[in-house]
């Protein structure tokens, strides 16, 4: 069998990189040390919203003319040597597109500099977490107790409380967190309502009782519990989210820290 030669190899590795720039979900910008872009792949020109062959060996300003007027973003990727980050905006046909553009300075074994940009599409990651925070703030706004559990690991440990909740029993949340809730409970286990919530976790259903739960400093207070499974795209419940309205006496209620 014939061993390839080494520029048979050369080239086969070419072909490869190649291919897989082209097939990557990152964008992959290379500009030279005058600024202007000898390599844009497939990912690149799509989150760019350009065409790879009308930028090559075009200046720099060509690759980020369809991003929202930042004027400066050309002078920072034409820099030479700077590597660093920045997050960048677009206009896409269904809003805004936003992406967080890397650069990297380096030199080919002749000494010539070059600059890689590397391009990644964060518009839903954004997004999610924009969403995550409204859900966070309406949580921290509410006027009553919320926890969150993780239906998948061991003993569903608790893995969010709001602010009402710590005011409520008088815990912090770092003193609850990876904890299960029957803590709240102390050593008062022996409670026929908490049938209804061991059946409504194992069913996975909503479930609804009034239990006696206790505060850090010991003082008793009726909790209101409405506990509910919460499912992933596939239908499997990933979690269970626990409101709690404290209930009864208003000495109860004023006793809460
Ligand atoms: C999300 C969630 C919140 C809960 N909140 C409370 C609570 O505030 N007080 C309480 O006594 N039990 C609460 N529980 C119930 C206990 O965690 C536990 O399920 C109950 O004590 C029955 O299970 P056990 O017999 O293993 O203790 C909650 C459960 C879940 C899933």
């Amino acid at each position: 069998m014939s061993h390839p030669t080494p520029r048979a190899n050369d080239l086969f590795e070419q072909t490869l990189l190649s291919t897989w720039l082209d097939e990557a979900d990152v964008g992959i910008c290379v500009l030279d040390d005058t600024a202007r872009v000898v390599m844009l792949n497939a990912a690149g020109a799509r989150m760019m919203n350009i065409e790879a062959l009308n930028v090559l060996n075009m200046p720099v300003t060509r690759l980020t003319e369809k991003i929202d007027a930042d004027v400066t973003l050309a002078q920072w990727l034409g820099s030479p040597g700077q590597d660093g980050e920045r997050t960048v905006r677009r206009a896409g046909a269904e809003g805004a597109v936003h992406l967080l553009l890397k650069t990297r300075g380096v030199k080919n074994p002749a000494g010539e500099r070059f600059k890689v940009i590397a391009i990644n599409n964060i518009t839903a990651t954004l997004q999610a977490q924009q969403a995550l925070d409204f859900m966070k703030r309406q949580w921290e706004a509410l006027n009553a107790g919320v926890v969150i559990s993780d239906a998948r690991a061991p003993d569903m440990p608790i893995i969010y409380v709001n602010p009402m909740f710590e005011r409520m029993s008088g815990y912090s949340a770092a003193e609850i967190m990876g904890r299960n809730c029957r803590f709240l409970q102390g050593t008062d286990r022996h409670q026929p309502a908490l049938d209804t919530i061991r059946q409504a976790i194992h069913d996975e259903t909503n479930g609804h009782a009034i239990l006696r739960n206790y505060r850090k400093d010991g003082s008793m207070f009726l909790n209101e519990l409405f506990v509910s499974p919460v499912r992933d795209a596939a239908g499997v419940v990933t979690h269970f989210v626990g409101v709690q309205h404290p209930r009864g006496s208003a000495a109860a209620l004023d006793r809460a820290p």
